[in-house]
């Protein structure tokens, strides 16, 4: 059993292989974090909550409840009631003042998890999941609040989410509602989070904690190129495989908060949720509001051994798309290859090209609907520029078919161009304040998909299209944030929903997409890697990873995505050289080595290749079907990381049963006179011996472990190697 109820101390005891999370109740109900870390077998106790100290609890000292309530580790902490640091939910009465206080009421256990309406959550069967939701009541409000732990045992995780239902006869303003909270003592932590910016995505940055607030958050309507939602505390000097973490993900696609606090007390408060900033919601007598989930781990091992953990239990328990277990086709995508300039015939000679070299997949890219030849106009008329597509979409499909390569086609669904019909037609459908002119971001506007009109006009569009031929991929883009947040649609009173109302609207076309064409293979996107979160995970199976393609800057890109998400959620391309960005040429290679740890495909013209790097499709497609499998199934270990030696980068992915090891070595900088440099492999068994394919040498596991191997000096910049162990 996962959880269990000690009712003699009022302790919830939630058990994972390796971790163990507590939950106590005070005398008067307040729900209390007594424990978060390494697994305890045996019995837990309510004592890390501190209440036979003063200031006691408040049934014994109710004079000075005020210091009880701001130091008091609290489970779901609430405003206006005198804890002052930060809150995890704001109510408003209607009566005007702020102000909410939860008691314990009742709890449920139960085998399984349930879903989370209009939201995409995790999910698991009966044997491999077990929750428990804890009532919570505020008697003046009428509200009832349930808190929801639904705990993974093999994969040492537990999702947490919150209930809000209002069981009362007044209407409440919900003006924060996060999602999770841990309060524990500090020990000296380090706050970890993923930042950057367009085409430099999800760098990792560790930075010490100070009193206070620190926090990291989006308003942007989606999770956003700049932060991404995730946080880790972790233990000083934590390394790959040694120091605890205690990290927090969030599954939601748009504005987000993740904050630490220090407190005077030297207690840590983490924190995770939709952002407060703006939002507002109206919660009239009935009425319930399902706030995200956040997926909580903890590693007493390392970074590494938390990597996996998020892995693993993505891999098993939020992607639900057939491809997850499924090799990808290799595809070749047109955008870098021809940007809007394309027709029929130039798609055709780089898909022929593609195709005698092994490439299973054309995708064509943005510019081929309305009168789109440039990043300005058309969004939202979805009908087929037959100009540039001589005898319409089917046409060219039937011959990319005919190719023997399936077809994949790129939507923004969520927008509008003010030079669109759409626009023409209904001025109001774009999210706009009364009175001003909505701010344009690369010349276009966003549709207020909480319009229920709206978005039966996005899914009519975009599947009439899917409809009209046989396509088997949809890459969903999304280029520009949302601003002036105002909807024509939403009641004065309820603007403050916009931007939680846009995104519970895309995930309903997203859900409605992959119920009606079950078999396509979705790729969600963001001008780039601007909504790379595990909300997208839940309907695409993988992700655009970023618009920087160079195979250089993708190892940081690449390292910090690959902190959270499995290599196979990870969009990587073969792109051309000098890179478009950057300027930089780096060996082809390289660029397929770097790939190779994502999805994998291509994004350029091959029909401008020479010679020698068109023949090393053919051997990048072998590779590709060779290892796939093992890089979307297997454990994956970051062995040294460019961006911290300014050096060198290396990785591995191992089998589960340790039969075999893919190590990925990137050496970006030459050095002149140097012997071959000692590097301590990780992912082996250390009592099995491997055979380096390709030389015949056998190493021991262990050796490699501990004494290391002795990665040869390569000649030139930005040079790698693919280095294969199997088990003898
Ligand atoms: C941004 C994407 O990240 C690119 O790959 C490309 O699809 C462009 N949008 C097209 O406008």
């Amino acid at each position: 059993m996962a959880i269990g109820y000690d009712g003699a101390r009022r302790l919830f005891k939630l058990d994972t292989t390796n971790t163990t999370y507590m939950i106590a109740l005070s005398p008067e109900g307040y729900v209390g974090h007594v424990y978060y870390g390494r697994r305890i077998y045996g019995e837990g106790d309510t004592r890390l909550l501190r209440m036979e100290e003063e200031p006691y609890t408040p049934s014994v000292n109710e004079g000075e409840k005020a210091s009880f309530m701001d130091f008091f580790p609290m489970e779901y902490p609430t405003g206006g009631v005198s804890d002052y640091r930060e809150s995890c939910l704001e109510v408003r009465a209607s009566s005007g003042g702020p102000g909410c206080e939860l008691l314990y009421a009742d709890h449920k256990i139960y085998k399984g998890k349930k879903k989370l309406a209009g939201l995409p959550a995790s999910f698991g069967t009966e044997d491999e999941t077990e929750t428990l939701d804890l009532y919570c009541e505020d008697g003046v409000l009428g509200l009832k609040v349930i808190l929801s732990y639904a705990v993974f045992e093999k994969e040492n995780v537990i999702a947490r989410s919150v209930r809000a239902e209002n069981s009362g006869g007044e209407t409440l303003r919900l003006e924060k509602v996060y999602s999770a909270c841990i309060d524990m003592d500090n020990e000296d932590y380090e706050m970890l989070t993923l930042c950057g910016s367009w085409a430099r995505e999800r760098h990792i940055q560790t930075r010490s904690l100070a009193y206070g607030k620190q926090s990291v958050a989006s308003a942007k309507g989606e999770s956003s190129h700049q932060q991404h939602p995730f946080m880790a505390l972790v233990s000083p000097g934590c390394t790959q495989e040694q120091g605890e973490a205690y990290a927090m993900h969030f599954v939601y696609s748009g504005n987000f908060l993740a904050q630490t606090e220090l407190t005077q007390f030297d207690a840590v408060r983490m924190v995770m949720g939709i952002s407060p900033e703006g939002f507002c919601w109206v919660l009239r007598p009935g009425e319930v509001f399902q706030a995200p989930e956040v997926i909580l781990t903890y590693s007493d091992r390392g970074l590494g051994q938390m990597t996996r953990s998020y892995h693993d239990f993505y891999r098993n328990h939020l992607i639900r798309s057939p491809y997850r277990d499924r090799k990808r086709p290799i595809l070749i995508n047109n955008w870098e290859a021809t940007y809007f300039a394309f027709d029929t015939e130039k798609l055709l000679e780089i898909a022929r090209v593609a195709g005698s070299a092994g490439i299973e997949m054309f995708v064509m890219d943005d510019g081929w609907f309305g009168k789109r030849n440039e990043p300005k106009g058309s969004l939202g008329d979805w009908v087929v520029n037959e100009e540039k597509l001589k005898g319409g979409l089917s046409c060219l499909v039937e011959q990319i078919n005919a190719l023997g390569m399936d077809f994949g086609i790129w939507f923004e669904p969520e927008m509008i161009s003010p030079d669109s019909d759409l626009y023409r037609a209904h001025p109001d459908w774009a999210i706009r304040l009364p009175g001003r002119t909505p701010v344009q971001s690369r010349n276009q506007y966003v549709l207020d998909l909480s319009r229920p009109d709206v978005r039966e006009y996005v899914y009519e569009s975009v599947a009439a299209i899917l409809r009209s031929a046989n396509i088997t991929y949809v890459k969903w883009d999304m280029n520009r944030q949302l601003s002036d947040l105002g909807s024509a649609w939403l009641a004065a009173d309820s603007q403050g929903e916009l931007s939680h109302r846009f995104v519970l609207g895309l995930y309903e076309l997203q859900e409605k997409l992959v119920t009606e064409f079950p078999d396509l293979l979705l790729e969600n996107c963001s001008s780039g890697g601007g909504r790379f979160d595990p909300g997208m995970l839940y309907y695409s199976p993988q992700i655009w990873c970023s618009d920087d393609t160079d195979a250089i800057e993708r190892l940081v890109i690449q390292e910090g995505t690959a902190l959270v998400y499995p290599l196979s959620a990870i969009g990587a391309h073969v792109s051309a050289c000098p890179n478009h960005m950057l300027k930089r040429s780096t060996p082809f290679e390289t660029r397929g080595h770097v790939a190779l740890a994502g999805t994998f495909g291509y994004e350029l013209d091959v029909t401008k290749l020479d010679h020698e790097e068109l023949a090393m499709i053919p051997v990048q497609v072998e590779l590709y079907h060779k290892y796939n499998d093992l890089i979307r199934s297997g454990d994956y270990y970051r062995i040294a990381s460019y961006r911290e030696n300014h050096s060198h980068d290396c990785w591995a992915v191992a089998a589960k049963d340790g039969s075999e090891v893919l190590l990925t070595w990137v050496q970006v900088f030459a050095r002149p006179n140097v012997h071959s440099r000692r590097v301590r492999l990780q992912g082996f068994d250390p009592k099995s011996r491997y055979r380096l394919e390709g030389t015949g040498q056998i190493y021991s596991g262990e050796m490699l472990l501990y004494g290391g191997f002795l990665m040869e000096n390569l000649q030139g910049d930005y040079q790698s190697r693919l280095l294969h162990f199997v088990r003898v």
